[in-house]
């Protein structure tokens, strides 16, 4: 490396050194969170580079729920527990807010993404507000093509009984296969068809790569990014994050090509919710981005972890099994309409989001204001983690949390428990809460619904599976190709 690079990188690294001391100082006479001892520079970096969640999750034990870390010489606030969670994000929601300015968050929609951009005021609001109503129209307006309740019924009962057809078709020919990329394929699908009204083949190779190369997102924007707290590291050639870049841009060009073509032929439902806005066609593509891009991930991931646990559980498929028949029968299809009689698959898919906290923070949050939470101060501007693995698997709310056991959400009525169900969280709380956990968790249960009732899932009698969770800003398995399926009819 030449002289001068070197000598430029520790000047940086001086400059970065000096310039966050009067920030110390300036914070020194409040009364900060408790958290643990730290190294000088990289701060307590080495504690949070390997699963952050359980790293923070230990140390809550010792420090409490309101804690502080610092990553680099930049201090954390890291909330955990659901009664201080609640606190925050909905009784003082207002201050809790905001996204930090995170150097790789402003490559995301060109900072201006509803979701990881730093605006929280009022057009954010109005952006927010607009994307929800959209989505929403897709899970109450009836389709007049088709018999389903909703477009969203339409959408995911032609995927699922296509996602059906292809793994008897895998079964014919290899004999077992890996399930995750048709998963993945088909809730891209249901989203596509949400946002652009059309659908692609399980064999459309740029969709499949674009697909592929989404786990380098979720590796970068996970809570904890070095990068993000360490400026110099932004300096030092990374694979992870040429790859998270070149995903961005090859996302954005997707979505702007299939805009310009919509734009060429009608417009899209997303874009008729704004059309009084007078927005560009690049906030249209980023709010979009938004939506498809979360509205896949999440969902294929959550569906890919249930077929784990399903195969894992044979005692729990059969009672599903068992459900479904009784409830549904062969005859005709799940809808979503079953929903409210299938408690214990309404069990199963709670137990899955709790047990496996797929999604273990909420993507970070910052203040928006100097505020006070349970006697310490947190300035304005602090960046605040969340972790929704603790709540998940606290004690104090959960009997044996690290056990899979779907009947802990029914009660003795045969019902599921609201008031125990209310307290896994996986879509966040308060102004920032997901905007689409209405569509997910219909998604998820019909999908699945519609698989157990014409499928039996297992694997390869010698194949355990591996379900240990590989972090990121949501958690995927090691993949398994030993997956076997076979028919109920
Ligand atoms: C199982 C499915 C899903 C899970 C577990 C999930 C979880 C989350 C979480 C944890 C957040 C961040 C909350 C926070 O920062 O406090 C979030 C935000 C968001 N989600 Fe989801 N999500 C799911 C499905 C979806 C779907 C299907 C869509 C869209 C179709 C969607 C769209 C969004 C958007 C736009 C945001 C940003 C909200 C904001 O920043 O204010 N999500 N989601």
């Amino acid at each position: 490396m030449a002289s001068s690079t070197v000598t430029f990188k520790i000047w940086e690294m001086l400059v970065f050194i000096v310039g966050s001391v009067p920030q110390v100082c300036k914070t020194s006479h409040f009364k900060n969170p408790p958290g643990p001892w730290r190294l000088p520079i990289i701060g307590n970096l080495l504690t949070i580079m390997h699963d952050p969640h359980l790293a923070l999750t230990s140390l809550k034990q010792k420090y409490g729920n309101v804690m502080q870390i610092h990553i680099g010489t930049v201090p954390v606030v890291v909330l955990s527990g659901f009664e201080t969670i609640y606190q925050a994000l909905v009784v003082q929601g207002d201050d809790f807010k905001a996204r930090p300015d995170f150097y790789s968050f402003r490559f995301i929609g060109n900072g201006k993404s509803l979701t990881f951009g730093k605006d929280c005021g009022d057009v954010w609001y109005e952006r927010k507000r607009m994307a929800q109503r959209a989505l929403k129209s897709f899970s109450t307006s009836s389709n007049p093509m088709s018999l389903s309740s909703c477009y969203l019924e339409t959408y995911v009962t032609r995927e699922a009984e296509l996602l059906i057809d292809k793994f008897i078709d895998l079964m014919k020919t290899a004999g077992h296969f890996d399930p995750y990329r048709y998963i993945m394929l088909s809730v891209t699908n249901v989203i596509c068809a949400v946002c652009f009204g059309r659908t692609y083949d399980y064999n459309d190779k740029e969709l499949t790569e674009l697909l592929e190369l989404n786990s380098e997102f979720g590796k970068v924007t996970g809570s904890g990014y070095p990068a993000d707290f360490i400026p110099i590291l932004r300096f030092l050639p990374s694979r992870t994050f040429t790859n998270f870049k070149n995903l961005i841009f090859r996302f954005t060009k997707f979505i702007q090509l299939i805009i310009h073509d919509h734009n060429q032929n009608h417009e899209m439902v997303i874009q008729s919710e704004y059309k009084h806005k007078a927005l560009s066609n690049d906030d249209i593509t980023s709010i979009v981005l938004d939506i498809f891009g979360a509205g896949f991930d999440t969902v294929s991931k959550a569906l890919s972890w249930s077929l784990m646990y399903l195969v894992s559980n044979p005692t729990i498929q059969q009672k599903i099994h068992a459900e479904l028949d009784a409830v549904v029968g062969q005859n005709r299809l799940p809808k979503f309409s079953d929903r409210a009689q299938l408690p214990y698959m309404n069990a199963f898919i709670l137990e899955m989001l709790r047990h496996s906290s797929f999604v273990p923070f909420t993507i970070p949050h910052s203040t928006t204001r100097d505020t006070n939470l349970y006697g310490f101060d947190i300035p304005k501007g602090r960046c605040v983690f969340i972790n929704q693995w603790q709540v998940n698997h606290d004690p104090d709310l959960w009997r044996d949390p690290f056990i899979f056991r779907p009947e802990r959400f029914i009660t003795t009525c045969g019902k599921i428990d609201r008031n125990l169900s209310d307290k896994v969280i996986l879509f966040g709380m308060g102004q920032r809460k997901c905007i689409g956990e209405t569509i997910g968790r219909l998604e998820i249960f019909l999908f699945l619904a519609i698989l157990l009732q014409k499928l039996e899932f297992s694997v390869s009698a010698d194949v355990t599976v591996d379900m240990t969770p590989i972090y990121g800003l949501t958690m995927k398995h090691r993949r398994c190709d030993h997956f076997k399926v076979c028919a109920r009819v």
